[in-house]
């Protein structure tokens, strides 16, 4: 299948964009990035001041999960926009530039990014008092397409979010990483990263859900295209987030822990995967979930299906049953309907599908 897709007038060879982060801490990073298979790549933030991070400031956390307390761009944007930007666009590198995080920096570096040959500009701010203030600038200064970040951690991220894009903003990137966090190594008893009080933010697998349902939130109320980025680790956690209306797929941490080449796969897989769900192409899949986000809870009950060739009598769905309502009789699964609650879980956590949920 071919994997290629549009979004706001650039075509990209894959849906795969690399975020923000320190995989394109350069233009060697850009490329790099690129021939490893991404569809573009976002800079790193560009501001005023090169960035002077602590020590250490990336950690791992758990399963693909990241914790850092890194900065914006620890190089200047001058060079960023005289060398970095141009060297990475001469090997046909899809640059989106991310510049942060007031307006006055929207107004120093905006013209001279474009200049300097990225194809779009992503707006990123810690502050969503600002972001508006910010878009006004930029594109006042800019034709190329100008993305606005959405963080998690604003008060109000949708309503901030539509709000951008009424002021002119052409689509949205969600989401940032989420926090302030800490994780503490108890054979050091301190944290595991150097920053004040060793707090930072949290990105990869465990912040999926809230990436999730920002995308499907704004994706459900603007025609706009959205950027879906947060925790996306798998072809499947793609296609969740194409689903839930995303346009493109940002990827951060997966690159970042599993490999560079790991975009690869994650091409490859998603061309099966896509292939093995029925659709076409990448625009196929996007938003097809949002009319199935109901607006009204469901109360009919569910029906389990169970089938017993699948089963490989792991327990789990025992092992998990807050209620005891389920046993095995021989090969059968039973359930005690006096007792289950419906919740769902068993079928969920069950790793061959022998036992789902069957919609009424
Ligand atoms: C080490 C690190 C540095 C990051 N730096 C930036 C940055 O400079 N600017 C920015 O907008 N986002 C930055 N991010 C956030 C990512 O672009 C992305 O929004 C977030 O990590 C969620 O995606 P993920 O779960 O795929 O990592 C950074 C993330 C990480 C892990």
């Amino acid at each position: 299948m071919n994997l290629e897709t549009e979004i706001l007038g650039i075509k990209l060879k894959s849906p795969f964009i690399i975020g923000s982060g320190p995989l394109n801490y350069n233009a060697e990073g850009m490329i790099r990035s690129y021939q490893n298979g991404a569809g573009a790549v976002v800079t790193k933030t560009i501001r005023d001041n090169a960035a002077e991070n602590p020590y250490p400031h990336i950690a791992y956390s758990n399963k693909d999960t990241l914790v850092n307390a890194e900065k914006w761009a620890d190089l200047p944007g001058e060079q960023w926009v005289e060398k970095e930007i141009p060297k990475a666009k001469e090997k046909g590198v899809i640059v989106i530039g991310s510049i942060g995080h007031t307006p006055r920096e929207v107004k120093n570096w905006t013209a001279k990014v474009d200049q300097a040959g990225a194809d779009m500009i992503e707006l990123v701010s810690y502050s969503k008092d600002t972001m508006i203030d910010m878009v006004k600038q930029a594109k006042k200064l800019t034709d190329k397409p100008v993305l606005v970040k959405v963080s998690p951690n604003w008060n109000s991220p949708v309503k901030t979010a539509l709000k951008a894009l009424e002021t002119g903003g052409d689509g949205i990137t969600a989401i940032d990483s989420v926090g302030p966090v800490l994780r503490i190594d108890i054979e050091k008893e301190k944290p595991l990263l150097g920053s004040e009080r060793g707090y930072g933010w949290l990105s990869g697998s465990a912040i999926k859900p809230i990436a999730l349902r920002y995308v499907a939130d704004i994706a459900s109320k603007t025609e706009k295209p959205v950027v879906g980025i947060g925790g996306v680790t798998t072809a499947k956690d793609a296609v969740e987030m194409l689903m839930a209306g995303a346009g493109a797929v940002g990827i951060c941490s997966a690159p970042m822990i599993r490999g560079i080449q790991y975009i690869d796969k994650l091409n490859n897989d998603l061309d099966k995967l896509l292939k093995k769900l029925g659709y076409n192409s990448v625009k196929d899949v996007s938003k097809v979930a949002l009319k199935n986000l109901y607006e009204k809870e469901i109360k009919n009950k569910l029906s389990f299906q169970f089938e017993k060739g699948k089963c490989i009598k792991c327990n789990r769905c025992i092992e998990v049953c807050s209620y005891q309502a389920r046993e095995f009789k021989g090969d059968d699964l039973k359930l005690d309907t006096n007792k289950c609650h419906y919740c769902g879980l068993c079928a969920t956590v069950c790793p061959t599908d022998a036992l789902t949920m069957v919609d009424l």
